[in-house]
């Protein structure tokens, strides 16, 4: 690295003399921008000065477990893995306004009351705003220590001399050092920031948690390396306009990842949703076309939800494929198997699917889902009521069993499901309260529930 590479790429790292579109590194587009570096290093070998032998262990040696403590709020400790683990480091990125904030005040309140001290330093709001939001919250007794603070050595010089149990840092964007030659924000400072905090926290024995923004992409801002850098990384995430809000760990050292945690924004901060899938199902008294109910697994706990599609003849050339709440291309291939194997097109239609209440569903099993949704609204056909799907779907047509299935056929019936419709082979709860019938390939499935093609 030169002194002149003063570019850097936001999503590698990689550095450059020139800003460029797209950075030559990684692919990228438009994620190079100017950002002052870090003193070079010492650019020469290491062959000269020997270092000291590190001492090694076998695979077998006993560890104490991490120790954690529970918030006591489920949502956010199932989360975690079962509690925040002590000198760990945590990333909560998330859209402006989402609540995180709100999230991590309240937190923070929860470890306070359970004797932890506590340090929440906002590089965004001043302590009056953070105090207002305290009082709205019920929290104005907490014994959380507050600071409004941007400056990461006067920071560190705090907590060096507080030793708190755990500190939050709102956000790891507004921080900055001055030893490093570039503005808060910028991609040197982030990376800067989050390395003196982490190893300080480490070093000290101090759980942080670090606020992060994200870009429109939906990333964390700054580089990637932000998130390697810490043990979990978790996204909240919801619509602004709805009430509730999902806690995502999309990566945990200290336990399972894509663990989801539920709340809900109210005029007192955030609740918690104990009974999720309550909350994504649509209540109606008569099955309408283009519904299916998902019975889905996120992390390790079943959460019902209802795909919607919409099917309309299309005024365009170009057919649109719309799609909320799911992969886009998942559901373009599961219209091209819907073709090529069961002779039903799509073409010359517009085709629209959204998953109800804003969740985000990554689990494979949700193709039979969405194929039943898109046959019923092509159909005009609504779904027998009472029925939810699930079923992985391969190229060929052949349907697969998804994992976890007894669970997710518990909390339909949980839920007043009384049918499901699965893939051949699926595993079903011995108790007989739902009755599952079971398809091995999509002609089969569409043929049995919705009739030989028309005309
Ligand atoms: P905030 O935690 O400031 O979001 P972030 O830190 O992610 O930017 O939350 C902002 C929104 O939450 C704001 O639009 C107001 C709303 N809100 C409530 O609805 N109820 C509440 O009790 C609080 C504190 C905020
Ligand atoms: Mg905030």
């Amino acid at each position: 690295m030169g002194k002149s590479d003063t570019f850097a790429c936001s999503a590698c790292g990689a550095r450059n003399s020139k800003w460029a579109g797209r950075c030559d590194a990684c692919g990228a587009w438009n994620t190079i921008s100017e950002d002052a570096g870090l003193s070079a290093g010492p650019g020469k070998s290491l062959g000269a000065a020997r270092g000291r032998s590190v001492t090694l262990s076998d695979l077998s040696d006993a560890d104490d477990p991490a120790p954690r403590t529970e918030s006591r709020v489920a949502e956010l400790d199932r989360v975690l893995g079962g509690g925040l683990v002590a000198a760990s480091a945590v990333l909560i990125g998330g859209d402006p306004g989402i609540g995180k904030s709100t999230l991590l005040l309240q937190a923070t309140a929860a470890f306070a009351k359970l004797g932890m001290s506590t340090v929440y330093i906002s590089g965004e709001e001043a302590a009056a705003q953070v105090r207002m939001r305290a009082r709205r919250l019920g929290l104005e007794d907490a014994a959380v220590r507050l600071g409004a603070e941007t400056n990461l050595r006067d920071i560190l010089t705090t907590l060096e001399a507080e030793r708190p149990d755990l500190v939050v840092i709102d956000s790891i964007q507004t921080m900055w050092l001055d030893t490093v030659d570039s503005a808060p924000g910028s991609v040197s400072q982030v990376r800067a920031a989050c390395h003196e905090l982490v190893t300080f926290a480490k070093r000290r024995g101090i759980a942080v948690v670090l606020v992060g923004h994200v870009t429109k992409e939906g990333q964390i801002a700054g580089p990637r390396v932000v998130e390697h850098m810490v043990d979990t990384v978790l996204y909240f995430e919801g619509e602004r306009g709805q009430g509730h809000r999902i806690l995502r760990a999309v990566k945990n050292r200290f336990g399972p990842a894509d663990e989801i945690g539920v709340f809900e924004m109210t005029g007192r901060g955030l609740a918690q949703v104990r009974n999720p899938s309550a909350l994504f199902l649509t209540d109606r008294d008569a099955p309408v076309p283009g519904a299916a109910v998902f019975a889905g697994i996120e992390g390790t706990r079943p959460v019902l939800c209802e795909f919607q599609a919409l099917v309309a003849p299309s005024p365009l050339g170009q057919a649109r494929r719309q799609v909320l709440g799911w992969d886009a291309g998942r559901l373009a291939m599961i219209l091209a198997v819907l073709d090529a194997r069961c002779g039903i097109s799509f073409a010359g239609m517009d085709v629209y699917l959204n998953i109800a209440g804003g969740l985000r569903v990554s689990d494979p099993s949700a193709d039979l889902a969405v194929a039943a949704a898109l046959m019923s609204a092509l159909r005009d056909a609504p779904l027998p009521a009472g029925t939810a799907v699930f079923g992985e779907l391969s190229l060929s047509g052949a349907l697969r069993p998804a994992g976890l299935s007894e669970n997710r056929l518990k909390e339909a019936g949980k839920l007043g499901f009384s049918k499901a419709l699965v893939s051949a082979g699926t595993l079903v709860p011995a108790d007989g309260a739902i009755e599952a019938k079971q398809y091995s390939d999509l002609t089969a499935f569409v043929d049995d529930v919705f009739g030989a093609a028309e005309g």
